[in-house]
């Protein structure tokens, strides 16, 4: 197996006083291959994340790799993997994809340290509660027929890019309602596609290259600064109005902590604006995205499929009581969250000496474990890489919650899962139910370099389906 010298334990331990231990353990961790001088394995991560992945689980339960400037153990083994997930005081909120989340989402609730984690979420739940769901899925009907009623007969579109368009106009919408015109709506999204995609980049490149005043880096600072100027000032409107409109700013902004009284601060709402949109917005672009690419690469499952919404729908567009009337398409999704979870990496910082499998970590150790690399292992799925939505029909995504985390597991888990499947499901059964999406060629896929791996520029052709409208 290739060394990578430069990944020797000295350079975790960097800056850590509270480190004492002479030989750490830490260098019977192998090295993944592949790393190269300064950037270590940044490139190969921006190029293709999961080709990546995909060959870590070769080095054994943990291997390291180098990502910016930073050393990290990738965590493989699935048991490992819930320890880290479960413990979120000793495996902290760091590493190099935090670090950089904080530069835009500062504390908000995904990016804050365990301290102040349990406040800011109490603050949070109450958004995201099942009587406030009915305008958020408002929101998510009308933003989905706006793309569906977009295309034409025949039209090639950008998968990718019109489904993320998509969901950074419900994002939008249901977290701003009708404080924003159009045209600032419109704005508001592309912004943050962005951010989104800066963010990436940011995670992998070493930090003095972020810093160069290149047009890229100066565009993202310009973009976030635009956008931190709009969301103030729509919370300070609309604490002057002090309306509740039913969408998740109202939600955040009459938030109070049932143990003090305390409420958000307005520089606590912008980080959480941030959090909500880099969280659950390229996300659920991301699982529709695979979902209908494998679609079209599974006849027999898009067929069964078209049976099933054409049958339950008639061509309209679908409803939230329509789901528990759509099993397969809540398989699909199931099965797609398995194959293509769109956070395919989460980091972790120790916060005190401690031991995972026989390796003594030291605190300040940065740690990386990934859902995929979870949902690929043959120990846990037959046929790991194959898209069977139907391995989900007797048994229950939620009973596995070591095995299936595309949510992510314990107190740090996503707080927005109902949101996204509810979104997720809507829109495939909209879609689906009036277009069969066809790709004109089957090339073997790259991968695009943003927050979330979709393929990329993937063309699809829009066919206008023949359905019978059911009363
Ligand atoms: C298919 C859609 C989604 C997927 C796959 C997903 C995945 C995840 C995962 C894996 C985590 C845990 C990250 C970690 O452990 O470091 C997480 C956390 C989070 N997600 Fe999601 N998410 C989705 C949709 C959403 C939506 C729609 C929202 C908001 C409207 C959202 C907001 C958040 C927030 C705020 C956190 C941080 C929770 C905390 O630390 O308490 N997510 N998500």
């Amino acid at each position: 197996m290739q060394r990578c010298d430069h990944l020797g334990s000295s350079q975790l331990m960097k800056g850590d006083s509270r480190m004492n231990v002479e030989k750490s353990d830490l260098d019977r961790i192998p090295p993944a291959p592949g790393g190269l001088p300064l950037i270590g394995h940044g490139v190969k991560l921006m190029r293709n994340p999961l080709a990546l992945l995909s060959a870590l689980p070769e080095h054994g339960p943990m291997c390291r790799i180098q990502l910016a400037a930073d050393t990290v153990v990738f965590v493989s083994d699935p048991d490992l993997t819930s320890q880290v997930l479960a413990d979120d005081k000793l495996y902290d909120k760091g590493g190099p994809f935090y670090a950089r989340a904080r530069e835009i989402a500062g504390d908000g609730l995904g990016s804050c340290p365990h301290s102040k984690h349990r406040r800011q979420r109490r603050l949070c739940q109450p958004a995201f509660r099942s009587d406030r769901l009915p305008p958020y899925v408002e929101s998510m009907t009308r933003s989905i027929e706006t793309t569906v009623r977009g295309w034409h007969d025949g039209q090639l579109i950008d998968l990718g890019v019109d489904l993320s368009a998509m969901t950074f106009r419900i994002a939008t919408d249901t977290m701003f309602s009708t404080s924003l015109s159009d045209k600032q709506i419109r704005q508001f999204a592309t912004d943050l596609s962005t951010i989104a995609h800066g963010l990436f980049r940011r995670t992998a490149l070493p930090p003095i290259i972020n810093r160069l005043p290149t047009p890229d880096n100066r565009r993202y600072d310009a973009t976030t600064r635009r956008v931190r100027q709009l969301a103030a000032s729509v919370i300070a409107e609309r604490r002057a109005e002090q309306k509740d409109r039913g969408d998740l700013l109202s939600a955040l902004l009459e938030a109070r902590d049932e143990h003090d009284g305390a409420q958000f601060t307005d520089s606590e709402l912008i980080d959480q604006v941030f959090t909500f949109f880099l969280g659950g917005a390229e996300t659920t672009a991301g699982c529709l995205t695979w979902a209908l690419y494998l679609l079209d690469r599974n006849h027999d499952v898009q067929q069964q499929l078209h049976e099933e919404v054409d049958s339950v729908l008639g061509g309209r567009t679908a409803t939230r009581d329509d789901l528990p009337s759509l099993p397969l398409t809540n398989r699909v999704i199931t099965e797609t969250l398995r194959l293509y979870p769109p956070t395919w990496m989460v980091t972790r910082q120790v916060t005190a000496d401690t031991e995972l499998g026989d390796i003594q970590l030291p605190a300040g150790t940065k740690v990386a474990i990934s859902p995929y690399v979870i949902h690929r292992s043959d120990r846990i799925y037959e046929d790991p890489s194959g898209f069977r939505p139907d391995r989900w029909m007797h048994t229950n995504p939620h009973h596995n919650r070591k095995t299936y985390i595309p949510f992510g597991l314990g107190a740090r888990g996503c707080i927005g899962e109902q949101f996204g499947l509810i979104e997720t499901a809507l829109a495939l059964a909209t879609i689906t139910g009036r277009w069969r999406l066809s790709s004109p060629t089957q090339r073997p896929i790259s991968m695009s370099m943003t927050q979330v791996p979709v393929p990329d520029g993937v063309q699809m052709r829009v066919t206008t389906r023949q359905v019978a409208l059911v009363d």
